[in-house]
């Protein structure tokens, strides 16, 4: 069996990292393809070093651009590449534009694809990933899942059950692996914050950062909580520009620690020290609840219901109000800690990749 693996965006490398690990070590041969999508070091190739991943094999360089550019480059860029590997099956992760794009270039020549963390859903389609994964899940040969939610909309959208195979997670495979690692990070010490003694936040789904009003409510909720607790902040490029256009700098003066985007290791080490943690990102929701620290999450849905029902998820939504509630109310409890979702131990890509042996 030959496998090829697509990543383009920094929530795709701890997804993928632990199935290389698998194929690596069962001595399945493997190319490693990296879009560009995501271009910065501190976005993408200091978490392939944290990670211990290999260098891609090939880079398709495509970068930013509109949604249909982004994923119209890595289209035409990535069908060469499929011709000249030849892979028996492409494994595509999460729901980043370039999941997309390599699952349709993949199909339409005839190569199965292998959708791992299949079937969420926020049923939003104003989100640019609820597109990528119904048309992904359209399309891909087998469907992993990571909670049984997902494997049950999969079925109601008509996809055949031979499809579809719950397997957990890969990224928990990847927090399970460095967890412990992480530990040795200095990056409390390096920011001046001590364990559960601050929040942290990060911010950048277009709904949130790019209208003017609901990027200021956020920021005026988050530096109201500052005042009480230091809130760090490593800022993802979009948001950081929109900050600055819509000039709302000020309302990060006081209280907040801000950073660069961090490397996996030091992230991780900061969401397991934390009080509190307040997000739009998906993996974040599912990260805070296997480590056990309340998460805040700014938005109304969550293709990650289980987080919410088994962890330590709560939905808020982009109201000022309703975040400053909600974060009074766990600041002012004790942090409990609530289950771990099925299939979440840290062998998913194990199950993966013998389901692929079997029966690709
Ligand atoms: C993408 C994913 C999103 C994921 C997020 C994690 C899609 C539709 N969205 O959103 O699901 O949660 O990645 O970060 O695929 N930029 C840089 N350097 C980079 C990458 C981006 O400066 O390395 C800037 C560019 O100005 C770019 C903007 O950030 O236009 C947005 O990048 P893009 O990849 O389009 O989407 P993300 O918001 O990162």
């Amino acid at each position: 069996m030959k496998v090829l693996c697509v990543v383009g965006a920094r929530p795709n490398f701890m997804k993928i990292a632990p199935i290389i690990d698998e194929l690596k070590q069962r001595g399945i041969d493997y190319v490693l393809v990296h879009t560009g999508q995501h271009y910065d070091e501190k976005m993408s190739q200091f978490f392939f070093v944290d990670l211990g991943m290999p260098k891609p094999h090939v880079d398709l360089e495509v970068g930013s651009g509109s949604h249909a550019r982004q994923t119209g480059e890595v289209l035409m860029r990535i069908e060469p590449v499929l011709e000249r590997e030849r892979p028996d099956v492409v494994i595509v992760v999460g729901d980043v534009n370039s999941t997309l794009a390599a699952t349709l270039a993949a199909a339409k020549l005839g190569i199965p694809v292998a959708h791992v963390e299949a079937g969420l859903r926020s049923f939003d389609r104003a989100m640019p990933e609820e597109i990528n994964r119904l048309m992904t899940d359209s399309v891909a040969d087998f469907l992993f899942t990571t909670e049984e939610l997902a494997s049950e909309h999969l079925r109601r959208e008509g996809i055949a059950d031979e499809k579809i195979f719950f397997v957990g997670n890969t990224m928990i495979d990847s927090l399970m692996k460095h967890v412990q690692r992480a530990d040795e990070s200095s990056i409390l010490q390096q920011l001046g914050v001590e364990a559960r003694n601050y929040g942290v936040v990060t911010l950048h789904r277009p709904s949130n950062v790019d209208e003017p009003e609901s990027l200021r409510g956020i920021l005026e909720a988050l530096s109201t909580i500052a005042r009480d607790l230091p809130l760090v902040f490593p800022i993802h490029p979009r948001t950081r520009k929109r900050i600055s256009e819509f000039g709302l700098d000020a309302l990060l003066s006081q209280g907040f620690i801000l950073s660069e985007p961090l490397g996996y290791l030091d992230f991780l080490k900061l969401n397991k020290d934390a009080r509190i943690v307040l997000t739009d990102s998906g993996g974040i929701q599912e990260e805070t609840t296997v480590l056990g620290v309340p998460c805040i999450t700014l938005r109304h849905n969550t293709e990650r219901p289980i987080t919410v029902t088994a962890g330590t998820n709560q939905l808020v939504g982009s109201d000022k109000h309703q975040i400053l509630a909600a974060a009074a109310k766990v600041l002012g409890g004790q942090a409990e800690k609530k289950q771990v979702p099925p299939l979440w131990d840290g062998k998913a890509a194990g199950r993966i990749v013998d389901i692929l042996q079997r029966m690709v």
